[in-house]
């Protein structure tokens, strides 16, 4: 068991993940950011946890959400969306608060255009689901917990 005995984890969603259902359903799928949320709470509540859930368009918000997080959830599952690529800002924060992150892509960012290639939240990140639809929450929600009961 880690230090955090929290029994909390953070789902943070970044920007445009609330069209999901309705955003390039071929690449996103169907399901909605609802669906995501309720996923996420039965995989935590299986073993005993329970989730916050929050999305944001905003840098800002989620920055402020990551630092809030500190000491009080024994991790975050976190899709950063657009700002994957594009954030030094968020990469900061999860080493400068030492968050134990888990990152999700529903889609396979490297089968898709070079600029999604590259994750400034991937170096810090414990582990990374790509690719794997919606699913990849729950199996970042139950790794979370994996290493929070090493
Ligand atoms: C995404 C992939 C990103 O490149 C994109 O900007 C998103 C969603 C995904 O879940 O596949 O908004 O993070």
């Amino acid at each position: 068991m880690s230090e955090n005995t929290s029994k909390k984890i953070l789902v943070l969603n970044g920007p445009n993940l609330n069209l999901l259902g309705t955003r390039e359903p071929g690449i996103y799928g169907h399901e909605t950011l609802a669906d995501v949320q309720e996923l996420c709470a039965t995989a935590a509540a299986a073993a005993g946890y329970e989730t916050e859930f929050l999305q944001s368009n905003h840098e800002g918000v989620l920055l402020d959400a990551i630092h809030g997080a500190r000491g009080k959830v024994a991790g975050i599952v976190f899709n950063p969306g657009a700002f994957t690529h594009t954030s030094v800002a968020l990469a900061d924060a999860i080493s400068g608060t030492e968050a134990r992150v888990i990152e999700v892509h529903i889609s396979n960012v490297h089968q898709r255009e070079a600029f999604r290639h590259h994750s400034y939240i991937s170096p810090v990140a414990a582990s990374i689901f790509v690719g794997a639809g919606v699913n990849g929450y729950v199996l970042a929600v139950q790794q979370l917990i994996h290493l929070d009961n090493r």
